[in-house]
């Protein structure tokens, strides 16, 4: 289940059909950061059930594309959407971007990918940053250069660490907290805008 609180963003998503809540968090970040754009073609990481991928295509146009990867089975509805490709695989063991139907890298990379939770802080800390150290090793062949970035942190002094280092890579890297995310969470999104391709 996508819709775990319900909260005033839980009734609103469902009001304006969107299958998450999440949707209002890529919306704060893209309407303050500016980081997708008409005709971009997008990587989602993590999209399922989708509903950053729904924000996306409305805002890319049927002239981008977005495409999308979960560990979760395919969700056909987000298939249906013309400018829109989803596919069953595992950031784990992703290669090639031909595998992911494109033949040349994305102009936005963003990823809300999130472990299984185990309610212990330490494991859950350090299986979230084993998701984000993985997303920044495969940036280099994801992202083109000037592209932008959006990806979802859990908060410990591993993963402040593990972004300073991390900095250098774009023009720009900001981080923040969108209004939608529920104040107890330690969660934070990166921004970071103009990928320097080779540092
Ligand atoms: C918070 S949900 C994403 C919600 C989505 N942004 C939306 O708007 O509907 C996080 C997703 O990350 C996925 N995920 C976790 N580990 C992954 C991995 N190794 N590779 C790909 N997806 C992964 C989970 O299956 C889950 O569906």
């Amino acid at each position: 289940m996508s819709f775990k609180v319900k909260d005033h963003y839980f009734n609103k998503a469902k009001k304006e059909n969107f299958v998450a809540r999440s949707i209002y968090k890529l919306e704060e970040i893209d309407k303050k950061y500016k980081v997708i754009s008409k005709g971009d073609l997008v990587f989602d990481l993590g999209y399922y059930p989708g509903s950053w991928i729904q924000y996306t295509s409305r805002k890319i146009g049927s002239e981008g594309k977005v495409v999308g990867i979960d560990i979760k089975e395919v969700n056909d509805k987000m298939n249906k959407i013309p400018n829109v490709e989803v596919f069953h695989k595992d950031i784990n063991d992703l290669k090639t971007l031909e595998e992911l139907g494109v033949d040349r890298p994305f102009d936005v990379v963003v990823s809300d990918m999130a472990p299984n939770t185990t309610g212990i802080k330490s494991v859950d800390q350090a299986r979230s940053l084993n998701l984000v150290e993985m997303v920044f090793f495969h940036l280099p062949k994801l992202l083109r250069n000037g592209g932008n970035f959006v990806i979802k942190v859990f908060d410990s002094n591993d993963a402040q660490n593990f972004l300073k280092a991390q900095r250098s890579m774009f023009k720009e890297f900001s981080y923040l907290k969108p209004k939608s995310t529920r104040s107890v969470s330690k969660e934070f999104f990166v921004i970071g805008k103009g990928f320097k391709h080779n540092g």
